[in-house]
């Protein structure tokens, strides 16, 4: 009988031990057994849900509503470890090149070499963007070759002229990482990090860069008034006269849409959109780039070719080149806007007011 009971309390204590050996892989509970979870995992003998914080996207005053993909909702955990993301190099075959290298913050995020140089010392044939309110974008890069932030953020990484890295080597790099492991757990509860979950996290602190707070934003909210030379600019842009409202229009400065604004004859050095369209109608059109903290983002254009905002509106008021693919909206080819010295002071003075400190230094 005694031999049976220790027989017993034997089998228990087996039975005990592999249950506690098998217990972290299938999730874990609290004491009273009431919150089981498949995906809690057990940290310093406590077991640990998973849950993120929602971060708020504020939409500023007249802008409409961002494009948030369902599948990929913005929290505190993303937008911090996308941010860290973006600004380290561990994402570069050479471990020397950030996304930040391109898109540096002073510069609104686009940069100041008419070229960006790639890892491999090479040049590439595009003015990098700025990446101001870029979450109210419905396509990415100058020929719109990418619909998503998500999907576009997958290209630098592996793009030779850029990071020249492949993301089987850059997902070694991080689950190598034990503080990536962590932040990629807390933010997206996995144990194994994936391009897709990489992606999504620079995505999201994209998203976030949002500038909102120009003399022209305090202008509209009826905060602050604008210059007499300043809304002579603006009355400019917004009229037949200087007529760039109509692809710049909105408080978004831009359309969401792609033109040949004039600058070349044919045959196109770029064809630009119809890379990504393959339709003889595109060659030449480019997307047209917001123009907020414009005076931060020189040089100018797809291809950096202008210096300064004078030379910008200097180009404009010549009325552009004829192709067969210009926009129907520059209208004044082989005539010229005509505006006069201190009318093109104007317009940059009004151009200046998109100008947000705030944006650039906080
Ligand atoms: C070597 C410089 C370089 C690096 C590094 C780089 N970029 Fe870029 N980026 C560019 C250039 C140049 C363009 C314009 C590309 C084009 O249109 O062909 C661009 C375009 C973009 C755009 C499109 C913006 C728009 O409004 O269409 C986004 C978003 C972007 N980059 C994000 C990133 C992210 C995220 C990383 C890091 C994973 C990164 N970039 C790394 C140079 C760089
Ligand atoms: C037909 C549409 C259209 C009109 C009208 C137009 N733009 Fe543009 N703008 C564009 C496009 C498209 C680009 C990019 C072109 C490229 O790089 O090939 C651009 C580029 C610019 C840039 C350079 C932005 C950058 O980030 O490099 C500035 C500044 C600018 N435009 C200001 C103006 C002003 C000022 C006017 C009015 C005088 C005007 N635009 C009229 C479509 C237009």
């Amino acid at each position: 009988m005694i031999q049976k009971q220790v027989l017993f309390i034997i089998f228990i204590f087996l039975a005990f031990a592999c249950k506690k050996d098998l217990a972290p892989i299938s999730g874990c509970t609290d004491a009273s057994a009431t919150n089981y979870n498949s995906n809690a995992v057990i940290e310093n003998d406590e077991c640990i849900y998973f849950s993120t914080t929602p971060y708020t996207i504020e939409i500023p005053f007249g802008f409409p509503n961002m494009i948030i993909p369902s599948n990929n909702q913005t929290t505190l955990e993303g937008v911090y470890l996308g941010e860290k993301l973006f600004n380290d190099p561990i994402l570069s075959a050479n471990n020397s090149l950030a996304c930040v290298s391109c898109h540096s913050k002073n510069y609104s995020f686009s940069d100041p070499n008419q070229f960006s140089i790639g890892i491999d010392n090479i040049q590439g044939n595009r003015n990098a963007s700025a990446l101001v309110n870029i979450g109210w974008n419905s396509s990415f890069n100058w020929d719109g070759s990418a619909a998503t932030l998500e999907e576009q953020a997958f290209e630098p990484v592996v793009n030779p002229i850029e990071m020249h890295d492949s993301w089987k080597n850059v997902e070694n790099k991080l689950n190598s990482n034990p503080e990536y492991l962590n932040l990629f757990s807390k933010a997206f509860n996995i144990n194994y990090i994936d391009s897709t979950h990489v992606v999504k996290a620079i995505a999201q602190f994209e998203r976030t860069l949002i500038s909102a707070d120009s003399k022209f934003d305090r202008y509209i909210r009826g905060e602050q008034q604008l210059s007499a030379s300043e809304l002579g600019g603006y009355a400019i842009f917004n009229s037949e006269k200087g007529d760039c409202f109509h692809c710049h229009g909105t408080q978004m400065f831009m359309d969401n849409s792609f033109h040949n604004n004039g600058l070349d004859i044919e045959p196109f050095t770029d064809l630009g959109l119809a890379l990504t369209t393959k339709n003889n109608s595109d060659n030449g059109k480019f997307k047209t780039p917001t123009l907020r903290n414009i005076e931060y983002t020189s040089p100018y254009m797809h291809d950096g070719r202008f210096n300064s905002l004078e030379e910008v509106v200097n180009y404009y008021n010549s009325g552009g080149n004829y192709s067969s693919t210009v926009d129907p909206l520059m209208k004044k080819i082989g005539i010229g806007l005509q505006l006069t010295i201190k009318e093109q002071e104007d317009l940059v003075a009004f151009l200046k007011t998109l100008s947000d400190n705030n944006f650039i230094s906080k």
